[in-house]
């Protein structure tokens, strides 16, 4: 059977991918992302977020994700929303640092209500087609220290507070993340994010759920990912794998294709194995549109499908996983 036809046997709400907008002009491309028994989510991959969203100040943009969440609403496929806080990718006006702490808490609310809202109504849908939204992206340093963004530095930690208030206020249904990079395992990282859930939740600010990337290196699975997701979950949070990519040192070989598949295989099993792990998504799915070749050095071949738009053994590891 398909990987999402599994994802919901197992109980799961979706399995699903990224896409970036470029990539929709490839015709068996989107014949596979549009699959539904393979995908019943979709991410757009860079359209949401604020150097595209919002440009200048006032100025919105909702071309490129209107385009991916019309896709998906034509095809029967939920969205994940990404991102309304990020350091990366964020317009130059915000970045330049020279708002002071009220201003920028208007700013975030600005930026996060409208973009929000719009994805609630504004596209033609009687309710959101957008089932959840990665409100802060990567607010950790790998120690589990705060990251220093113009965030943090001009408001502290009440950023948080602002722009999960926003969220919620402008789409009461959308389930609410924080989400980040090397949170799969036990670890400082880890640890930083449940304690700021525990806190948060503690304060009533609106959270729901964790998303923990899962950009991860060929035979250095973390051995402890469901420990994790459940000391997650039992903080009163969903869990959700939002950015799945398995990299590995080119060129491939047979073996590497094997280790690879013994890997996704585990992470998959590690979601099945904790109810509150409600889906996985893979930073898209075919290695031709993968982000890893342009970002690090020599790796590639992270995605379940080759670059012809052929299966992988990667494929089998899901299946068998879920
Ligand atoms: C990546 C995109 O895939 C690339 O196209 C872009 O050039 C850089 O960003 N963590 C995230 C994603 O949360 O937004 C990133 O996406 C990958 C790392």
């Amino acid at each position: 059977a398909q990987l999402d036809v599994l994802a919901k046997l197992a109980g799961k709400q979706y399995f699903g991918s990224a896409v970036d907008n470029p990539a929709l002009a490839d015709k068996p491309y989107v014949r596979q992302l549009t699959n539904r028994l393979d995908f019943s989510q979709l991410t757009p991959s860079n359209t949401m977020k604020w150097e595209t969203i919002q440009p200048q100040r006032g100025v919105f943009n909702f071309t490129g994700g209107d385009e991916i969440v019309k896709l998906a609403q034509r095809n029967g496929q939920k969205v994940r929303g990404h991102t309304c806080l990020w350091h990366s990718q964020l317009a130059p006006w915000v970045e330049a640092g020279k708002f002071d702490n009220a201003t920028l808490h208007e700013i975030i609310h600005d930026h996060c209500y409208k973009m929000v809202r719009h994805y609630r109504g504004d596209v033609g849908f009687d309710v959101s087609w957008i089932v959840s939204w990665d409100v802060v992206n990567e607010a950790f340093e790998d120690d589990g220290t705060f990251r220093k963004t113009v965030f943090y530095n001009t408001t502290g930690l009440t950023y948080f507070d602002t722009v999960f208030r926003s969220a919620r206020a402008a789409d009461p249904k959308a389930k609410l993340y924080i989400n980040d990079y090397n949170l799969e395992g036990l670890g400082p990282k880890s640890d930083a994010v449940a304690a700021l859930v525990k806190d948060l939740k503690a304060r009533g600010v609106p959270i729901d759920g964790i998303g923990v990337q899962g950009h991860l290196i060929l035979g250095r699975v973390p051995t402890t990912i469901k420990e994790n997701f459940q000391r997650f979950a039992d903080l009163g949070v969903e869990v959700a794998i939002t950015e799945l990519d398995i990299r590995m040192e080119l060129p491939v070989t047979p073996e590497k294709l094997e280790q690879q598949r013994k890997d996704y295989e585990t992470v998959i099993a590690a979601c099945r194995a904790v109810k509150k792990c409600i889906g996985v998504t893979i930073w898209d799915y075919t290695d031709k549109y993968s982000w890893v070749p342009g970002w690090f050095e020599g790796e590639g071949a992270a995605l379940p499908w080759d670059e012809d738009l052929k299966k992988k053994p990667a494929y089998n590891g899901i299946a068998s996983g879920w």
